[in-house]
């Protein structure tokens, strides 16, 4: 028909936009924020901070902190009827479901920021979403308890507010572990951004048609809650557990390989690192800092899990097909570790992704070449037939 299209299924070689926000080099095993090495980010920086970095593409001076700081924790409750929206939901609906609902009726909430033409209003809804989300993540996991919703604490920072909510009881006192809160920070940060994997090509493609940008959140939240993206962590850990013991990784390294069984090493592979993924080694040195400062010695999941990573790196399949250990292997342990149940853990993925969403979103809306997003196909159907009646079917 004269067009020419290039077939890239999985888009393994398409560049669908520009960007200045993240780089990745997969055979180098780099990964910079806004030009900032990951590595030098999470020893040095906090989550907030790059936030910051991410949104406005520079750290912040002192005082710009203190008023991003300020702007964020003004808008960390959430409008008191969305709590009647919570309790539609079945109490074990899986958290992740719960978010879908509740971030996509956001925009019936605040609907004074959904006006993507207006500059201002687009800057509110990024910083609604980035407070918001943890308490949204917060609910959702204290109503799967069935325990009563807890209001955000804003003289803690940010982590320790997410801690807060997910863990504090009215009939004690709770009082957030540093050694927690530092790890969850750093989870966050190096979840917090990631170039154009799937769950943020969803919400540029959503926020491609002009839609508001609550709705574009929610597509990306419901994209990343699939195992071979988001959900990798809730199911690395499950595999881990049903693994069990060092024993059983032979056969479970012999199952991922062979095609005919659908059991892959969840955690493992990517489609850009082909060397290793740099998330993982800081998440690995993360597990055993944190397990140690809890006085969690001899956790045999951790055990499991660097084993399985040692026999798998040795084996010309894993070796041939440059899969390595990536963000989501090592980060379950810590979770579990601070007492989240695997069902959180993709929640908490797309609590800490937020940011990355909201900006590729804010980067695009304001590209003035940016077109609605729109692939094109091969054909393979029937050809042109005419329409017979029923009775001669
Ligand atoms: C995330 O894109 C991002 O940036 C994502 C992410 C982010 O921060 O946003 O980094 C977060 O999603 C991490 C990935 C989490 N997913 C998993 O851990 C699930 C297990 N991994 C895979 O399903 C897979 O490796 C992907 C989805 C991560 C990557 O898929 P690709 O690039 O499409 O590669 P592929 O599936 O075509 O695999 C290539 C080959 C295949 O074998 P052959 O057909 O060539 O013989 O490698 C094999 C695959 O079968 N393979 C695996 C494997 N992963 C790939 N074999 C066994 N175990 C695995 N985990």
């Amino acid at each position: 028909q004269g067009d020419v299209f290039t077939y890239d299924p999985g888009f393994t070689s398409t560049a669908a936009c520009d960007s200045a926000i993240t780089y990745i080099d997969g055979d180098k095993g780099e990964l910079l924020y806004r030009g900032y090495p990951i590595e030098q980010l999470a020893e040095k920086s906090h989550f907030l901070e790059v936030c910051y970095l991410l949104l406005y593409g520079e750290l912040p001076d002192e005082g710009q902190m203190k008023d991003f700081e300020a702007r964020v924790t003004n808008h960390t409750m959430v409008h008191e009827q969305m709590h009647y929206f919570f309790r539609g939901f079945r109490r074990d609906s899986h958290p992740m479901a719960t978010m879908v609902g509740v971030v996509g009726a956001m925009s019936a909430f605040y609907h004074d920021s959904t006006d993507i033409n207006d500059p201002w209003q687009r800057e509110v809804a990024a910083i609604r979403m980035i407070a918001k989300l943890p308490t949204i993540a917060a609910m959702a996991y204290k109503y799967s308890l069935g325990q009563p919703f807890v209001y955000p604490k804003n003289a803690l920072d940010y982590p320790s507010n997410f801690l807060h909510m997910c863990f504090a009881v009215p009939c004690e006192d709770y009082v957030v572990n540093p050694i927690l809160s530092k790890a969850m920070d750093r989870i966050m940060m190096l979840h917090a951004d990631h170039e154009q994997n799937a769950s943020t090509s969803t919400v540029r493609l959503a926020g491609s048609s002009g839609a508001n940008p609550f709705a574009c959140i929610a597509a990306g939240i419901a994209c990343l809650w699939g195992p071979a993206h988001g959900g990798a962590n809730q199911a690395c850990l499950e595999m881990l557990r049903e693994i069990g013991t060092v024993e059983n990784i032979p056969d479970a390294i012999r199952r991922a390989k062979d095609k005919s069984d659908p059991f892959r090493l969840m955690g493992f592979g990517h489609r850009v690192y082909k060397n290793f993924d740099p998330r993982a080694k800081v998440m690995k040195e993360s597990a055993d800092e944190v397990l140690d400062l809890l006085g969690i010695h001899d956790n045999e999941t951790l055990k499991v899990a660097k084993e399985l990573e040692r026999i798998a790196l040795e084996d010309e399949y894993f070796v041939e097909k440059k899969l390595y250990p990536n963000v989501d292997f090592y980060s379950g342990i810590i979770l579990e570790a601070m007492g989240f149940p695997t069902s959180m853990f993709t929640p908490i993925f797309a609590v800490s992704r937020t940011v990355g969403w909201i900006s590729q979103w804010k980067e695009m809306i304001a590209d003035p070449t940016q077109k609605i997003g729109r692939p094109r196909q091969l054909y393979i159907g029937q050809t042109r037939r005419d329409y017979t009646d029923v009775a001669k079917r």
